[in-house]
């Protein structure tokens, strides 16, 4: 059966006013990546890393969804089951423009986590202050429930089943939208698609755009309605070159 992967970065959201990490003025400008967002810095420096997140945790409250997100969201509802939403956001906006089943690779923002017994639930757009405890098993070792460099990512093994899903009689197509390729090697997984799409603002030295059916430069506001139509083509049975 034909379907699609979406897999998206922080470009996607840019447009809702969340900020991306390496662009002009991303977050890795203003902050050091290893002192907020590591293993080893939430060890030595807990707080410091917790205030990080309720920093971006409060900004996310009033942040709405854009034209992109809405247009996954339609093509799930248009095509139950056929259209698979995978990001590394940590922000809810798939979550707010009606998208279901959105698998967040590194984690979410609106959630946290028990480091005792790995149970997760919905903070919303709270702080976390350090002395909140576990509903279920009331240890006072609650964390944000993001993933840091030189943490475990679980959800990647459900993106590597997708990506493998994506060649298993080539009725893939992969939809990339906002990112930068520095984490994730999006050209080797378009290499498991029937057809590919890859939308961000220019050109990124990590990711080699002629291995892709199509590419858009362009914001992703703007791309969204040309992806919609390309991905309808591609459910009905159309070609995409
Ligand atoms: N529309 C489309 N693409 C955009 C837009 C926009 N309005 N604005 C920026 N972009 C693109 C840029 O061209 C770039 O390719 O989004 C990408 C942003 O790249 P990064 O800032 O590196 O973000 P991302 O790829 O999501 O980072 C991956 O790195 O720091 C970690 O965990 C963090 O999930 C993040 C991961």
């Amino acid at each position: 059966m034909r379907h699609i992967v979406f897999l998206s970065g922080a470009g996607i959201s840019a447009e809702s006013g969340i900020s991306t990490f390496r662009d002009a003025g991303g977050l890795w400008d203003t902050y050091n990546v290893m002192d907020v967002c590591s293993a080893e810095a939430f060890r030595s420096n807990r707080q410091f890393v917790l205030d990080f997140y309720n920093k971006r945790r409060r900004e996310l409250a009033d942040k709405t969804p854009n034209a992109a997100h809405r247009m996954i969201a339609d093509l799930q509802r248009e095509f139950p089951d056929r259209v698979l939403n995978i990001t590394q956001n940590i922000d809810d906006l798939f979550e707010k423009a009606g998208c279901q089943g959105t698998i967040h690779l590194h984690g979410e923002l609106t959630k946290a986590r028990c480091e005792v017994c790995g149970h997760i639930w919905k903070i919303g757009y709270a702080d976390l202050v350090g002395t909140e405890h576990c509903p279920l098993c009331k240890a006072a070792r609650v964390r944000h429930h993001i993933v840091m460099f030189n943490e475990q990512a679980p959800e990647y093994m459900r993106l590597y089943e997708a990506v493998e899903g994506l060649g298993v009689n080539r009725e893939g197509l992969l939809v990339v939208i906002g990112t930068s390729g520095l984490v994730l090697p999006v050209e080797e997984f378009a290499r498991y698609a029937l057809y590919s799409i890859l939308n961000n603002l220019e050109p990124q030295e990590a990711i080699d755009d002629r291995v892709f059916s199509v590419h858009m430069y362009e914001k992703a506001g703007d791309a969204a309605p040309k992806i919609a139509v390309l991905a309808r083509r591609f459910l009905n049975g159309g070609e995409i070159s």
